[in-house]
């Protein structure tokens, strides 16, 4: 499954787009199959509909730890970080890590759940929410995680459109010297949503919370005494694994669904190779579990590849802001992973804080979920990586279930803000919007794919016609990203950034529509309209445009976005404005506000086309007086 150079992966490249089935078909050979699949890949972009190994029978779960057990069942698989570093620090071989996921899986068994069943994870980073989502795969429930920065109108939304049966939590959940309650935002979502029977919640805070009788259980009692093997369910490598919720351009959030087998065999794939993960080695990736980075590259793909792994409760500037790069050193880290956001966040703080520590184990450096700038790629590459360690810019999305472009690690020239080439088995176009494809160097394009790759996402949940909508309509016979990007002439891809009405704050997906309708929940708010500007450490800050009335306005505004969503989400710029641009009839011209909330308003042009063009003033000079 590795390839070892670079000629390795050209010869892999190749065949991967010669003969696609050939390719995958050996890659998944390489797993435990409960029954071996003689199906391998069925596909229209047009339904859409996609199939793997369909008549393959496996559980992820045996693949993740039981398939380790002969070779290292005393290795490590876990080392917990835990926020506070006065704390006890917890690690987990793969056979505890076995017997830990065993325990809740039969705890959750025992409660009468299984097979197909929806259970929200709203949980801090604790290696119970790990055991959790192996425990739910290990059923055959599909496990839905919610970050547990989102409110609980946001949870709830979730649970309900999942329909789960169960809510796994916690008291609380300590960041930095915060602590945040996690139960009661529970509570409050679960009074709208009928289908949960059970809250299992685990003591992280140890405040006291209210528990329900005969809804809510304390984790301990969930799974004590639950000892033994749980066998993992037998799955068709098409049943859906989980759901994970993700922003659009319109309306809500969608539940984007992967399935067992695919997943399976792409999650490791990518891992083994974007990273160049050899034995001995240990990997960390920072994401939280909440999004797609921590399912597919610490919950899934190292733990399949049999990798040793830290996983981490806390924020990087707890207790100071050396806290990455003490932990690196003391667990030794040889592969580090994590967002521009982080990168620039820490930069501002100088190289004394990287040098206080020996990051001499380093090998590999990785970026994900946004475009990372020059200044940043360079201090990454010289600072932290001690000017020796290659850096993997891995493009990848919710949607496509692991990295799509991006350097493995070592082997591939690297350039600054650029992904790279596409992994095996994965075929970029870049398409006019006219569909047209664009062939030469630096003609900016839709980012699509023309042939599917094992961990596409096969549906959204509930509602197949959206999946069809949103990714494969714009571009018939594509799958189609939302991103708009670049090739240069050595047919190195560079991500430019979304084409639609999604902003990326600090790697976080938002709609922007899904912020306006949070905003209009205010009282004194009469409408408004929310776009993206450059943000020295977010990448993207939201800036929200408000017409309404009462001195408080802007205040609400944010509040109701806290309420609404989450507190991940909160405008960073909030103007109170007399009116919004609209076209005659009656859109909003959002190129005006853009440029407005990027500080060009030099750059305007005819606004005289506008229905409203006296408006245009007043915001310019709105936005000088709140810059
Ligand atoms: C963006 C995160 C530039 C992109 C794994 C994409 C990136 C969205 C990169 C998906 C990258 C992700 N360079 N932009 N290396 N990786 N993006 O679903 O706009 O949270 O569409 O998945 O993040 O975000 P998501």
């Amino acid at each position: 499954m590795k390839l070892e150079s670079l000629n390795a992966y050209e010869n892999a490249y190749r065949r991967s787009v010669e003969d696609p089935e050939g390719f995958w078909a050996e890659v998944a050979r390489g797993f435990a199959w409960q029954k071996p699949f003689t199906e391998v890949c069925s596909w229209d972009f047009e339904g859409p509909s996609v199939r793997w190994f369909a008549d393959g029978v496996v559980n992820i779960t045996e693949n993740v730890l039981d398939r380790h057990l002969a070779s290292r069942a005393g290795q490590t698989a876990i080392h917990w970080e835990p926020n506070d570093p006065a704390s006890p620090r917890r690690s987990f071989t793969y056979q505890q890590l076995h017997d830990e996921v065993c325990r809740v899986a039969n705890g959750l068994k025992a409660q009468g759940f299984g097979r197909g069943d929806r259970i929200v994870l709203y949980m801090p980073m604790v290696p119970e929410l790990l055991f959790a989502v192996l425990a739910c795969a290990r059923i055959g429930a599909i496990h839905s995680v919610v970050f547990a920065g989102f409110s609980a109108h946001a949870l709830a939304d979730r649970i309900n459109d999942a329909g789960a049966v169960a809510v796994l939590t916690a008291d609380g959940v300590q960041r930095g010297a915060k602590t945040i309650p996690l139960k009661p935002v529970v509570d409050e979502a679960l009074g709208g949503c009928p289908s949960v029977r059970k809250v299992w919640v685990f003591p992280c805070t140890g405040e006291p919370v209210g528990m329900e009788a005969g809804r809510d259980v304390a984790w301990a009692d969930a799974v004590d005494g639950r000892g033994g093997v749980c066998p993992a369910e037998p799955m068709n490598a098409e049943d859906p694994l989980f759901i994970l919720y993700t922003s659009g351009s319109t309306g809500k959030p969608k539940g984007v669904v992967h399935t067992h087998g695919g997943y399976m065999v792409y999650t490791a794939y990518s891992f083994v190779n974007v990273f160049q993960y050899s034995e001995g080695d240990v990997f960390w990736c920072t994401a939280d579990i909440g999004w797609i980075t921590g399912h597919s590259y610490l919950a899934y793909g190292p733990l399949l590849a049999g990798a040793t792994q830290v996983m981490f409760e806390g924020v990087p500037t707890f207790p100071d802001v050396d806290r990455f790069w003490a932990a690196c050193a003391h667990y030794g880290v040889t592969h580090f992973y994590t967002a521009p956001t982080a990168i620039r966040a820490l930069m501002v703080h100088g190289d004394e804080p990287v040098k206080r520590h020996d990051l001499s184990a380093l090998k590999v450096l990785g970026t994900v979920g946004e475009p990372i700038n020059d200044e940043a790629w360079h201090w990454y590459h010289r600072v932290v990586g001690e000017g020796r360690c290659p850096i993997v810019d891995t493009f990848w999305q919710t949607e496509t279930g692991g990295i799509m472009l991006s350097g493995l690690g070592g082997l591939s020239p690297m350039k600054p803000g650029h992904a790279g080439y596409p992994l095996p088995g994965i075929q970029p176009v870049l398409l006019r919007a006219d569909g047209s494809e664009i062939e030469a160097a630096g003609e900016e394009g839709h980012l699509c794919f023309k042939h599917p790759w094992p961990s596409i996402l096969r549906t959204t949940w509930g509602d197949h016609e959206r999946c069809r909508l949103t990714y494969f309509s714009t571009h018939p016979g594509h799958y189609f990203t939302g991103d708009g990007a670049k090739r240069d002439a050595d047919g190195m891809f560079r991500i430019i950034g979304r084409v639609d009405d999604v902003i990326n704050v600090s790697g976080h997906r938002f709609g922007t529509a899904e912020i306006e309708e949070a905003i209009n929940q205010a009282p004194g708010v009469v409408e408004s309209a929310v776009v993206g500007y450059p943000h020295d450490i977010k990448g993207q800050g939201i800036c929200a445009f408000v017409v309404g009335s009462g001195t408080a306005v802007a205040q609400e505004a944010c509040d109701s976005v806290v309420e609404g969503i989450g507190r991940v989400a909160r405008p960073d710029r909030v103007l109170v404005v007399p009116g919004l641009p609209k076209t005659r009839s009656g859109k909003i011209m959002r190129r005006i506000l853009r440029k407005i909330a990027e500080g060009r308003a030099d750059e305007l042009g005819d606004t005289s086309t506008l229905l409203n063009p006296e408006v245009v003033s007043a915001l310019v000079l709105v936005s000088k007086q709140t810059a």
